[in-house]
Order: structure tokens, then sequence, then C-alpha cells
């Protein structure tokens, strides 16, 4: 099989474009380096001083790690060197990234978790990388947070990079869904999954049942439902749970399945779900649909909502169309 590593993917799928600068590209090729270093740290996490804690917390209230802070720096620095974007916003910072001082300006707009599952990392489960691409909108040479608060809608690109028992980045610029897995031999990420497609429907559910009381009652009925014999598949789905969003989304856009994360009333800082919607949600609900899935609020598409701020918090179900449907008949038979 002739191998067709991402780059010559990229650079296929630009013929679409005849006037295109190969600004895009370029701009792909600094995230892909910069995934083949986390990936590289995330491998040998256990034998260097980068597991753990830094003792700070970020915007978001929770405690940073290392490779947190690690992943953060190296995809700021490699983007805001590399001429390509204009604005970012990461996760693990408060306020919008520029270029670095003495680096040109770009015409892209980056939104980025540049460690997702961070509770994982020490216990060696499977983390990610998420991402999403939109254009800068506003005509003025320096970017504003306008240009990063634009709608799913009006992405032309994402993708996620899943450090897990093999390194694979699964990407889309509009036209289907493709993964690649790194061969560490050639440092290349070589297409392995081409032109993914989610199945209508699943057999498998992903959500925090520890939340269970905590639910609006449509959420609990809709789980009760699937643990029955008279859903739509005449007996329980089967509960697989990482708490790692990149990889519980993964198997299910690969096995089709639904993945949860409502509001619940335990935390204030979830009743309005505990997933940001620029960095997790945005792009993996972009991913969804090239993929045939879908992705909503309950009540809301995902790549419908017009952004606020840059952290904001969406309740997510995401994954098989038809079951994201059924959730959504649950929840509208409830108002
Ligand atoms: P992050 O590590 O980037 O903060 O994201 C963690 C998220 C997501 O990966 C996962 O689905 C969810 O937190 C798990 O939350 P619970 O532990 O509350 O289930
Ligand atoms: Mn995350
Ligand atoms: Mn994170």
């Amino acid at each position: 099989m002739d191998a067709l590593t991402v780059t010559q993917h990229i650079i296929e799928q630009q013929k679409r474009f005849p006037d295109a600068t190969g600004e895009y590209t370029g701009l792909l090729e600094n995230i892909i380096i910069a995934a083949k270093i986390i990936s590289r740290e995330v491998r040998k996490a256990g034998l260097v001083e980068i597991l753990g804690l830094t003792g700070n917390e970020n915007v978001q209230g929770e405690e940073v790690q290392k490779l947190d802070e690690y992943a953060n720096i190296t995809f700021s620095n490699i983007l805001g060197k590399g001429g390509h974007i204009c604005i970012m916003a990461s996760e693990e910072s408060e306020n919008p990234i520029f270029p670095i001082k003495g680096y040109p300006s770009g015409k892209y707009v980056v939104s980025f978790d540049p460690l997702d599952g961070s509770s994982n990392i020490d216990v060696n489960a499977s983390i990610g990388t998420i991402f999403g691409i939109h254009r800068k909108i506003t005509d003025c040479s320096a970017c504003s947070i306008d240009d990063l608060l634009q709608k799913g809608t009006d992405l032309i690109g994402a993708g996620y990079i899943i450090y897990g028992s093999s390194t694979i980045m699964v990407y889309s610029a509009g036209y289907g869904t493709h993964g690649f897995t790194l061969d560490p031999s050639v440092g290349e990420f070589i297409l392995s999954h081409e032109n993914i497609k989610t199945p209508k429907y699943g057999s498998i559910y992903s959500v925090n049942e520890g939340n269970y009381n905590y639910w609006d009652n449509s959420i609990k009925k809709y789980i009760d439902y699937l643990k029955s014999n008279n859903n739509n598949l005449k007996k329980p789905y089967s509960a697989r749970y990482i708490g790692s969003l990149v990889a519980d989304f993964h198997r299910n856009l690969l096995r089709g399945g639904i993945f949860l994360y409502p509001k619940d009333n335990k935390d204030p800082n979830k009743t309005h779900g505990k997933l940001r919607l620029l960095y997790e949600a945005q792009p993996l609900a972009y991913l969804a649909e090239q993929s045939g899935g879908a992705a909503s609020t309950g009540t809301e598409r995902i790549l419908d909502i017009i952004p606020t701020e840059l952290h904001q918090r969406v309740p997510l179900i995401i994954g098989s169309r038809d079951d994201v449907r059924i959730v959504e008949e649950f929840i509208a038979r409830e108002v």
C-alpha cells in the first residue's frame, strides 16, 4: 500500500483550491510538528520529571498538570512563530494569544485544548490535543477577540491528536474526516482511517454517571432508557467512560455511540455543562458532522452557537446521529 502521509493528503486536498496560497497547509504543518513533539513528551512522561502538578491553577479553576503546561507552550510557540495565525485561544490561557513578537501575523485563527483528559496523565490512560481553525474576519491588521468568537459553521478545519496505544491525528477540512497514525520509526503520520463514517446509531454510551443525581429528569430518563430492553437495540447499551473526551469521542466516532456531558446542578461551574465550546465542543462537533454524526446541547446544534466568551461552557451530546436525535426527543418531551 502506498503510504500517504498527512502532508501529502493535505496537499492533495489543497488541489481543490486553485488559488490556494499554501498558507493553510503551512499552518497544518505547524500543528503536525507540535503534535509530534507533544507525543514524544507524552510517551516518555513516566521517565522524566514531567508528570504531576505544576502547583498552578488555570482560568478554569483547575490544577494544571506539567504536561498541560508543556503542551500549551509547545503549541503556542510553534504556531506563534509560524506566521499563519493572527490570534489563538487556549484552554490554559485566560486571554487570547497573539503571534510571538518579531514574527509575522497570518490570516488564521486557532482555538485549542493543548492537552485534553489531564486527569488521566499520571495513570497512563489516553489523552489528546484538540484544535479548530477559522479565518480571521476583522479587517484590521491585528486580530481581536471577535476573530475567535466565531460559530462552528464557519470553521474551515478541525482535528485532534490522541496519544493512546498509538498516536493518531484525526482531521477534516470540510471534505470528510480522515485519520493518520504516527509511525515513530519515520516520524510521519500515515493515512490509516480514510473517510471515517460513524454508524447512525451505536451500542455504547459514555457519561459520568456519578453526576446522575444532579441531572435534569430528561437525562436521567434517557440513561435509564439506554440501560433497559425497550431502547432501539432491544437490549442495554454498553457503558464506556474513560474520562478523557478525546478518547471517548474517538471510540464512538469509529464504532458509533453517544457521549454526554450534560449540565448538572452539583457544581456552579457546570450549570452550563463542563466542556468548553471553542476548543472542545465546536471542533469535535465539526468532525462528528463531517463523519455523518451529530452534536448538540440537547436543544441547539453546537455548530450554530454564536460564542460570547472564550471559555464558555456548553452541555455536549455528541456521536451517532440517531442517538443524538433520541436524546433531543427526551429533552423536548420534558420541556
Ligand atoms: P481537560 O483535561 O482538557 O480539562 O478536559 C477534561 C474533560 C474531558 O476530557 C472529559 O470528558 C471530562 O473533563 C471528564 O470530566 P469528569 O471527570 O467530570 O467526568
Ligand atoms: Mn479538555
Ligand atoms: Mn485540557
